[in-house]
C-alpha cells in the first residue's frame, strides 16, 4: 500500500501526476481504471499544479452586482478561519479595484520575492494576501488591461507567489460574468464552491438567478447565497429598520434551489472596522454582524469537510 504521494507526484481530481526532473514529461494515471496515459504539460503548468496541490480547499466569492459586499465578505470569512486556526490565503482577484489590502490596512507593504517565488502579504499567524495593489506603483493610477494580460496576472497570483500549505484560499472576484471568474475557474478546476453576495431588494433576485447559473455553468458548485445589508440595527433604540427590505437573499436561494448561508445586518462597525484594517470578526465578535459572519464561516467549513469525505470515498 502506498504511504502516500512522493515528491515528484501530486494527486489533482483523482489523477495521479508524476513529473521527470525537467519537468517536461508527465505520466498521467487513472487509479481508479488503471490505465496509464503519456502527456506533455508545460513547466508553468506544473508549476501551477504543484502550487495548487497545497491548498487544500478555495471557495470563490461572488456577485452580480457591485458594491454589495464581497470584499467584506471574503476578509470576515478569511479573518474568521484564521482566528480558528486554519492556514488562510485571501487571492484579491479584482485586478481593477483592489480593495483587499486597504480592508485589512497593509497597502503599503512592499512584497519580497526569492527562488521560492513572491511572498504574500502576511497577517500573522495565519494569513497571507496577494492583490495587485502590492504591484501599482501610484495608487491611484487605474489599471487598464485586456482580459489576457489579467488572466496572465491571475495565473501568476496562484503559479509565482509563495503560498506554501494552505487549507482555505478565498478568492476575491469583481462583479460580474467577466473574464476573472471565467480564469480561476479554468486555473482552480477543483474549486470547492463559490460563495454569491448579494443585497435583499427584489431585483437581487435577478442578479443572483444569473450568478447562480454562471457558477454553475463554470461547473463551480454553489455553495450558497449570502444576504449582505439586511436590515439596519437602530444605535438608539436597537430596533430593526428594514432599509433594504429583508429576505431578498433568501427568496432567491429558495427559488434558484441553492443554500441560503444567513443574513447580516447593516452595520456602521461594518465599514469602520473595514477602515481600520479589522474586520468586525476580530474587532466586535459579539455584534450581530459578526455572529451572522460566523454562522455563514461554518457553512463553508461543513461544505468543505463534505467535499473531503467524497474525495476520500472516490480514492477508495
Ligand atoms: N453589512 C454591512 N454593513 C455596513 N456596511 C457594509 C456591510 N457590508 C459591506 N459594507 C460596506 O459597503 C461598502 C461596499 O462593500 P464591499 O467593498 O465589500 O463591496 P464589494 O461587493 O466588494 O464591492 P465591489 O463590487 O466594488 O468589489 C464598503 O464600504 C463596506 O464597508
Ligand atoms: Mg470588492
Amino acid at each position: 500500500m502506498r504511504a502516500g504521494p512522493a515528491a515528484n507526484e501530486l494527486f489533482l481530481s483523482g489523477h495521479l501526476f508524476i513529473w521527470s526532473i525537467n519537468n517536461t514529461m508527465h505520466v498521467e494515471r487513472n487509479h481508479m481504471q488503471g490505465d496509464i496515459n503519456v502527456i506533455t504539460a508545460k513547466p508553468e503548468d506544473v508549476r501551477l499544479m504543484k502550487k495548487l496541490s497545497r491548498i487544500k480547499h478555495t471557495f470563490v466569492v461572488m456577485s452580480g452586482k457591485g458594491g454589495v459586499g464581497k470584499s467584506t465578505v471574503t476578509v470576515n470569512i478569511a479573518v474568521g478561519l484564521a482566528m480558528r486556526g486554519f492556514e488562510v490565503g485571501i487571492l484579491d482577484g479584482d485586478i481593477h479595484g483592489p480593495n483587499i489590502p486597504k480592508m485589512l490596512k497593509i497597502e503599503d507593504v512592499q512584497l519580497n520575492a526569492d527562488d521560492n517565488g513572491i511572498y504574500p502579504a502576511y497577517v500573522p499567524p495565519h494569513l497571507k494576501i496577494m492583490s495587485m495593489a502590492f504591484l501599482s506603483s501610484n495608487r491611484d493610477q487605474p489599471i487598464i488591461w485586456r482580459g489576457p494580460m489579467k488572466m496572465g496576472a491571475l495565473r501568476k497570483f496562484i503559479e509565482d507567489v509563495y503560498w506554501g500549505d494552505l487549507d482555505f484560499l478565498i478568492v476575491d472576484l469583481p462583479p460580474g460574468t467577466g473574464d476573472e471568474p471565467l480564469t480561476i475557474a479554468q486555473l482552480i478546476p477543483d474549486a470547492d464552491g463559490s460563495i454569491i453576495v448579494t443585497t435583499p431588494q427584489d431585483v437581487a433576485l435577478l442578479d443572483s438567478r444569473k450568478t447562480v447559473v454562471f457558477s454553475e455553468g463554470l461547473k463551480l458548485p454553489v455553495v450558497g447565497i449570502v444576504e449582505n445589508m439586511a436590515g439596519l440595527i437602530c444605535p438608539h433604540c436597537g430596533k430593526e429598520i428594514d432599509l433594504f427590505k429583508i429576505g431578498g437573499g433568501e427568496k432567491a436561494a429558495k427559488e434558484l434551489e441553492v443554500p441560503f448561508l444567513g443574513r447580516v445586518p447593516i452595520d456602521p462597525d461594518v465599514v469602520n472596522t473595514g477602515d481600520e484594517g479589522v474586520p468586525i470578526v476580530a474587532a466586535n465578535p459579539d455584534s450581530p454582524a459578526a455572529k451572522a459572519f460566523e454562522g455563514i464561516i461554518a457553512r463553508v467549513i461543513e461544505f468543505s469537510e463534505k467535499k473531503g469525505q467524497k474525495e476520500k470515498k472516490s480514492a477508495k
